[in-house]
């Protein structure tokens, strides 16, 4: 079985924030033979810590790796249980999300209307939990399909061992444990969430706020795209990777001491505590807008970073963003963490494995 091995490759194409990187070698996997051939190949030489794995890079800041880099293309989505209520549908890693969301609305799957417009693979969004306006990935994951590396052999996991949380799993730091496919259970009849603030507002608008019929997912879905649309840079035009940080989570007692000194603090409860909108934080601070060379916090949304070409760098996105995290620790004493993937953290101690 010929595998897809390009030596040498350049990455700024793999990723959505067109970061300017070279690997040893760019590995695609198209079929489940192509996965058995290349597990073959690596027999008793696959070292997790020299391979990354990468969708379609809406979440990932590569830098020079000079192990190998694998992209999963497996396609497919197929009914697998149909019930009353719920319809259980696996996707293959390699499809894209976008489309997917779209395409199980044309089908009558509801559940993921909210998620629509997502940039990524399939298979990265149960790594990250994906989540927007109100729902997350893991509220609509029964499984997902993994090659284990440690054994060499597929696994089903139940999504509630994937320990699913903001913008978290089990699967976030497990480099030798690749998702194949995931399993979800969409809704055969509509139940839309549309308690998110701006979601709500965005839909009493569209309505004329006279109606008090409730939504359709269509016009959620319709919703969530105008929404992202005027918000978000869109990666094709303004590469970015989503949001840059996470939204920080505080306690109650410093829940009061934010709300008493800024008490136009956006936040939210969550269950040990609350969270507020880093996008804020960096606003007040002065960092929507701001640039630096190719980069900019954008100036509709300050909490995604936005490439506007030239030869941005891991290094150069990781020294401006530290700049914007010492702004906020600064001035509301809270501490920022990045939300895509940092691979600079990971390159250290690199061997090349043996791809040939
Ligand atoms: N805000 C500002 N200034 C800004 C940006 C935001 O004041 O420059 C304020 C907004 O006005 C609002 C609050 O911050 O009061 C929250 O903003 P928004 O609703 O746009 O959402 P977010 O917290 O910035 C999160 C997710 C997004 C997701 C949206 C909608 C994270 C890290 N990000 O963004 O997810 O689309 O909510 O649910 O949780 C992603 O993860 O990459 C992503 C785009």
């Amino acid at each position: 079985m010929e595998l897809d091995i390009a030596r040498d490759a350049e990455l700024s194409d793999c990723n959505t924030m067109r970061v300017q990187a070279r690997t040893g070698a760019l590995v695609r996997i198209h079929s489940t033979e192509q996965l058995r051939a290349l597990s073959e190949r690596w027999v008793g030489d696959f070292d997790p810590g020299t391979v990354r794995l990468l969708g379609q890079g809406s979440n990932s800041i590569p830098c020079d790796w000079p192990g190998a880099v694998v992209q999963l293309r497996l396609g497919g989505i197929e009914v697998l249980d149909e019930g009353e209520r719920l319809v259980r549908v696996r996707i293959g890693a390699g499809e894209d999300w976008p489309s997917l969301v779209r395409t199980a609305l044309e089908r009558g799957w509801y559940g993921l209307e909210n998620l629509a417009m997502i940039p990524g693979s399939v298979g990265a969004a149960p790594v990250q939990n994906i989540g927007a306006y109100g729902v997350e990935l893991s509220d609509r994951l029964a499984a997902v399909e993994v090659f284990d590396w440690s054994d060499r052999t597929r696994r089903l996991i139940p999504a509630d061992e994937l320990q699913l949380g903001y913008r978290t799993s089990r699967l976030r730091g497990a480099q030798g444990v690749w998702v194949l496919a995931i399993h979800l259970d969409l809704l055969r009849c509509p139940d839309v969430v549309t308690d998110y603030p701006s979601l709500l507002e965005e839909l009493e608008r569209r309505s004329g706020g006279g109606s008090a019929a409730r939504p359709t997912p269509e016009a959620v879905f319709e919703a969530v795209c105008a929404l992202r649309g005027r918000k978000l840079p869109d990666w094709r035009r303004h590469p970015n990777a989503g949001s840059f940080f996470h939204n920080p989570e505080v306690d109650r007692a410093e829940a009061e001491r934010l709300a008493a000194a800024f008490p136009d603090l956006p936040r939210w409860p969550v269950p040990e505590g609350w969270r507020v909108p880093a996008g804020w934080l960096l606003e007040r601070c002065g960092w929507r807008g701001r640039r630096s060379g190719p980069l900019e916090f954008w100036r509709d949304h300050a909490l995604t970073l936005v490439n506007h070409g030239g030869a941005a760098s891991s290094s150069e996105i990781i020294e401006f963003a530290r700049q914007a995290m010492d702004a906020v620790q600064k001035t509301f004493g809270l501490a920022l963490t990045v939300e895509p993937m940092l691979w600079e953290a990971e390159r250290l101690n690199l061997k090349r494995p043996q791809t040939q």
